[in-house]
């Protein structure tokens, strides 16, 4: 059977045509040129036509692209990704940008030392580390499943600057300081999990879900961060789009002596906290 013959079955299943594309051209290891400059290549192998139809029906079932491709591009940078760890998001890749921003204004570009806390894949860790040769970059991360990933990439990018460590927020880090940490930590209300939106129901739940409506690791991470932190600091959290009062709410009562500020996303929603040192 032609290529295109395997293309014309997928629509079946599938009305995404371009999807159907994707997936063809991830299970040969080729990109989109090569199937279009081949789709009158003939493929006999059954296997490989039903392999490639349970993929199409999987993705037509709400399984995210992502996880069947294996990988995102994340500031431009490729990670490598599977369902231990949460698809990095493009909001993240703002807070990466947001925070870089911040941080020259700060620091005046003296190596530094960060913390990516819960790391996931890596992916915000790992962007900071390339575009920063020479700052020493520690990614922490309570699950092994989502470690190994973040190790692939680390050593995709040969990053032995890269310190990837298992802890419990900051229980593994006692003896650290850092310059800058930075989390996107998970930050949906439990309550919230039975009604599991479509697009979230393949991603680990303990990536996803935070007690006390959402607020749970902020409260944790923020009782002791200052413990973790040189005198000159910059903070940076990915909030959820209605936390920013609630988080107000704690960051008067316990950082009156330090600078807070909330951004927002493409989308115009409250997506960002920082907390640094100093007024910027
Ligand atoms: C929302 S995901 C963020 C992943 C990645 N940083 C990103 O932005 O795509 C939150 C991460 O926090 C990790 N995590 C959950 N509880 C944790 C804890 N108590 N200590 C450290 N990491 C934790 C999860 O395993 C998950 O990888």
């Amino acid at each position: 059977m032609k290529y295109y013959q395997f293309l014309s079955l997928a629509r079946k299943i599938n009305q995404n045509d371009n999807i159907n594309k994707l997936i063809l051209a991830n299970l040969l290891k080729k990109d989109l040129t090569w199937i279009y400059a081949n789709l009158n290549m003939v493929n006999t192998d059954k296997n490989f036509l039903r392999k490639y139809l349970s993929l199409v029906k999987k993705y037509a079932s709400g399984f995210p692209f992502a996880y069947l491709s294996g990988h995102v591009f994340f500031y431009n940078y490729k990670i490598f990704i599977n369902k231990n760890v949460l698809i990095p998001r493009n909001e993240t890749e703002l807070l990466v940008s947001r925070t870089l921003y911040w941080s020259q204004k700060l620091f005046n570009l003296v190596p530094l030392k960060v913390l990516d806390l819960g790391t996931g894949s890596g992916c915000i860790a790992i962007s900071l580390a390339l575009k920063n040769p020479e700052w020493e970059v520690f990614a922490s991360d309570i699950s092994d499943k989502a470690l190994k990933i973040a190790k692939l990439n680390k050593e995709f990018y040969h990053l032995d600057r890269l310190n990837l460590i298992k802890s419990d927020l900051f229980s593994n880090l006692v003896d650290e300081k850092f310059d800058i940490v930075i989390s996107n930590p998970p930050y949906i209300d439990k309550s919230k999990k039975n009604y599991q939106v479509n697009n979230l129901k393949y991603e680990p739940e303990l990536a996803l879900f935070a007690d006390n409506f959402g607020l749970g690791y902020y409260q944790r991470i923020l009782k002791s961060i200052l413990n973790f932190t040189n005198k000159d600091f910059l903070i940076s959290f990915e909030i959820g789009f209605d936390q920013k009062s609630e988080l107000e709410s704690i960051l008067t009562e316990n950082f009156q002596n330090y600078f807070y500020w909330f951004e927002k996303d493409y989308s115009n929603h409250w997506r960002f906290l920082f907390i640094s040192s100093r007024q910027l």
